[in-house]
């Protein structure tokens, strides 16, 4: 009889419901899956102190090189996990086994499934975690593109929804693009967190064997060891928890620019404009142009929300040690990247789509706008502030009341033209964007090409 990797005897209904999903879900981890077993492998026979090596040097270096044709099916997509696998961890055993008999039956001595899922999880989550931030640059670049193109064409500034002070387009582009981009602080401590070596902790007790810890956390590039065993095994599911916590946020200020792009398009606003082909019909009222586009990311967001609390509710009374639980944040933490990931690239795309209507962005301007402005410009001639205040008030109340008032009117252009402090409608440093783009650029392209490197070392 031909014997599976776990010789499982495990009826086929629990069997289906235990191994869930992970059939598929892993194979996003198989390339991962390789260079962990590699840098395992080769710690194993570079071990000082044993009478016989588990492996020898030579036998590593078959094992590499078997495993680097392994992780070359899985990014040709041709890598599948069979029923019988379970996963990733046993499906890689098998074909090792089947290239090298014997010999591949070694590589998981010292290991568990625990510590190897662990480990894979983070690199993924650390690739991952990279892209998610070069596409956080380009949506911010696409901002400070919108804004600079619309130059100093001045919006409505509004607060409560109420028109309030003279802004411009630009203002309101790049301030969503600064708070984008602060986002990559929250990405960044997740990726910190992420960049923590689990392996050689086994089941979360360590084995009898003189594990190298400190060897693997060189070979895969992660800045250090977990170093207690049994708290690597536990801070499974936690960093996933972080990763989805900072993906969470970032949706939800996604979310906001979405919904302002939603007002501002909305014909009674006029301001911008979605391409046609951007909007959505209705079955039967033809005169339809919907920004579905966008309240799907308003959707978007309230789910990964939700997959945050999944994952923190999953935790929070979980015991000690490995539990089977822990499973299920994998599809938690993968679903929230790739929801947050494909909507960063679809808002680049929209906000690059939409159009600014100057005229009806004018037309808005109603004397209230200006109140603020016009009470500054009586403390200019020596009223103290506060009666300035009241003076301006007064009329806006007499109006607000149905009586006849005074209120000035100013021109829009001229206002915003006055403003050129610091960050305000005259005073963005378009120089500042452009720098913290291409930073947030260059760390994660610099740090996405050193785990290209340290898996093409390790897989040759
Ligand atoms: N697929 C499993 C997971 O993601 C692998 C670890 C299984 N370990 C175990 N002790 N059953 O958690």
């Amino acid at each position: 009889m031909k014997k599976t990797i776990t010789d499982s005897t495990v009826d086929a209904d629990i069997l289906a419901y235990t191994v869930g999903d992970d059939p598929v879900l892993d194979l996003a981890l198989a390339k991962w899956d390789c260079m962990g077993t590699a840098a395992h492998v080769t710690m194993l026979s570079e071990m000082k102190g044993l009478k016989r090596p588990v492996v020898t040097k030579a036998e590593a270096a078959k094992v590499r090189k078997a495993l680097a044709t392994v992780a070359k099916l899985a990014d040709e997509g041709k890598f599948r996990i069979r029923e019988d696998d379970q996963d990733v961890h046993m499906a890689v055993e098998r074909m090792l086994t089947e290239a090298l008999g014997d010999l591949g039956k070694k590589i998981h001595t010292g290991r568990s499934r625990n510590d190897q899922v662990a480990v894979d999880v983070r690199l993924h989550m650390k690739d991952e975690t990279l892209r998610a931030e070069g596409e956080v640059a380009e949506l911010a670049e696409c901002l400070v593109v919108f804004g600079a193109k619309a130059g100093p064409v001045p919006l409505v500034g509004r607060t409560h929804l109420q028109p309030a002070m003279p802004s411009t387009v630009e203002m309101w582009a790049t301030g969503h693009a600064e708070m984008i981009l602060d986002q990559v602080e929250n990405l960044e401590a997740a990726y910190r967190l992420a960049d923590l070596n689990p392996l050689g902790s086994a089941a979360g007790y360590g084995v009898p064997l003189p594990l190298d810890r400190a060897r693997t956390t060189e070979l895969l590039g992660f800045s250090r060891t977990i170093h207690n065993c049994f708290g690597a095994s536990m801070a499974r599911g936690e960093c996933e928890a972080a990763l989805l916590s900072a993906l969470a946020q970032l949706m939800a200020v996604l979310s906001r620019l979405a919904e302002d792009l939603i007002l501002f398009s909305m014909p009674e606003f006029g301001y911008f404009r979605l391409p046609r082909a951007y909007c959505t019909g209705s079955s039967i009222m033809p005169q339809k142009f919907n920004p579905d586009v966008l309240e799907l990311v308003r959707s978007k967001a309230a789910q990964v929300l939700g997959l945050q609390t999944a994952s923190l509710s999953l935790l929070h009374a979980m015991p000690g040690g490995y539990n089977r639980d822990l499973q299920d944040c994998k599809w938690l933490y993968m679903k929230g990247l790739e929801t947050t990931r494909t909507t960063l690239r679809i808002l680049a795309k929209v906000v690059a789509g939409v159009s600014v209507d100057a005229e009806k962005c004018r037309a808005a301007f109603t004397p209230g706008v200006f109140a603020t402005d016009v009470a500054l410009r009586k403390v200019a001639a020596g009223v103290p502030w506060r009666d300035a205040y009241h003076d301006v008030r007064d009329q806006f109340a007499a109006l607000y009341d149905g009586r006849p008032a005074e209120v000035a009117n100013l021109d829009p252009d001229e206002q915003v033209a006055l403003k050129t402090h610091e960050g305000t409608c005259m005073g963005l440093d378009r120089r500042l964007y452009a720098k913290r783009i291409a930073d947030v650029r260059k760390s994660a392209v610099s740090r996405l090409r050193a785990l290209d490197r340290r898996c093409a070392a390790l897989l040759k």
